[in-house]
């Protein structure tokens, strides 16, 4: 047995998609445990390329049990739109699972999420407007409808009850238009003969596979500093991408973790409002940005970019326990003769080596970087450490060193077969 989760060490986009694609091969199931469908893990292979918001990355090996654990919130629409997309593909897919005790992210939600941002003017938080904020505010208001409703003959009754609570807000504090919760129904309905016969218990189901010495991978979402709790609050999304959550989302206990990959790209992108110390808004951000296709999944817009930040790679490696990291997209760098990366930071003429995430404090950092020599050649047809050019393994020392936490896996392109091991 062996429990594997894959946390990203950012602001989310890391690759999370492939690698999760590339191991869960090895495994028999992949759990999800957290977000919604605000990720995008996009996962080439076999000459296609597959855009998951919601479906776990395994799915598409067809022995591995996939599983929607309670952390996720689960918009049915969504699910039922990847199921068929698959479908329609003949894409030979894995089982699907969904936890009863998942949330739902019903049309309401997505357009609460609007109104949000909408009112919220130039202090919008930049969110997905997937309807994320609002379904996990749900949760813990504790009005929120869980997917095991799906399965009560009043669901019908549940999901136009909130719809009218809703509506109540929409127009009484947002001043906007109200839904007409028949036909939110009527969206949500024929989603329910579909994922009915996936919906289970999956703590018994995460505890079969444990009892059966079963190799599991934990999937997740977004990344460290988007955490509700640990991250730039409140730039964040709300849930827990820390290793932490995948213990919560899963039912996991944390014995039963033995290896947090910590995936890191060799540079830092964000997506959305908040601080970013690093971030170039010169030409190598747009270097990066053309060359790394640096374009959200969901959303589209483009990417803001930036040089890698060592203190907050080692304050995400600490707080998720990180046993080794992933480099990704290795090759964006490949045209650089130059590679910065920040050491620490300057604020208010002291040198700082922990950040603090308060959206405040973090503007207010400026980068001490450190230069390393570029390697300036085309390393995507590598597959093996000795394919790898001198300057980039002195990167990679040197990310291990400063981090404490060792690069075993370097990923130099979308590809599956663009991955290196290094031990
Ligand atoms: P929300 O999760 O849609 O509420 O968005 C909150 C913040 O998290 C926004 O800045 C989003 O751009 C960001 N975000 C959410 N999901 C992702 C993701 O999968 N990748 C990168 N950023 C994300």
């Amino acid at each position: 047995m062996s429990v594997t989760v894959i946390v990203g060490a950012q602001w989310g986009d890391e690759g999370k998609g492939k690698l999760a694609h590339l191991l869960s091969k090895d495994s028999q199931f992949v759990l999800r445990y957290q977000g919604g469908s605000n990720a995008g893990h996009t996962v080439r292979c076999a000459g296609r390329t597959y855009k998951f918001k919601l479906l776990p990355s395994g799915i598409l090996h067809p022995a591995v049990r996939c599983v929607l654990c309670a952390g996720v919130v689960i918009n049915p629409l969504t699910v039922v739109e990847e199921l068929a997309d698959l479908g329609e593909l003949n894409a030979p897919h894995g089982e699907l699972i969904i936890s009863r005790r998942a949330h739902l992210v019903l049309p309401f939600h997505c357009v609460q999420d609007e109104y949000f941002e909408e009112a919220k003017g130039k202090h919008a938080i930049g969110t997905t407007r997937r309807g994320i904020g609002p379904a996990y505010a749900d949760k813990y208001f504790r009005v929120g409808l869980r997917a095991g409703e799906m399965l009560k003959p009043d669901f019908g009754a549940r999901v136009k009850a909130l719809a009218q609570r809703k509506n109540v807000l929409f127009s009484g504090y947002y001043h906007q238009a109200e839904l007409d919760p028949d036909e939110v129904w009527a969206k949500v309905q024929p989603t329910v003969e579909v994922l009915a016969p996936l919906i289970a218990d999956t703590v018994a189901v995460v505890r079969q596979a444990i009892a059966s010495g079963a190799q599991i991978l934990c999937e997740g979402a977004q990344g460290t500093l988007l955490d509700i709790d640990y991250g730039t609050y409140p730039f964040v999304t709300s849930s827990h991408p820390v290793s932490g959550g995948a213990l919560l989302g899963t039912g996991l206990s944390y014995h039963e973790l033995d290896s947090v990959i910590g995936v890191t790209k060799a540079y830092t992108t964000r997506v959305g409002a908040g601080p970013f110390p690093t971030e170039d808004v010169g030409p190598d951000g747009d270097q990066m940005r053309n060359a790394g296709v640096e374009y959200g999944t969901v959303t589209g817009r483009p990417r803001r970019c930036g040089w890698l930040d060592i203190p907050l790679l080692k304050y995400a490696a600490q707080l998720s326990g990180f046993t080794e990291l992933a480099l990704t997209k290795t090759d964006v760098l490949d045209n650089f003769s130059e590679i910065k990366a920040c050491v620490a930071y300057e604020r208010e003429g002291q040198r700082v080596e922990w950040p603090d995430l308060d959206p405040d404090v973090l503007t207010d950092c400026t980068p001490v970087y450190e230069t390393l020599p570029g390697w300036f050649c085309d390393t995507t047809k590598a597959q093996h450490k000795a394919d790898l050019p001198d300057a980039l393994l002195d990167y990679i020392s040197f990310i291990t060193e400063q981090t404490g936490v060792p690069v075993r896996i370097v990923s130099v392109g979308p590809d599956m077969e663009s991955t290196v091991f290094l031990s």
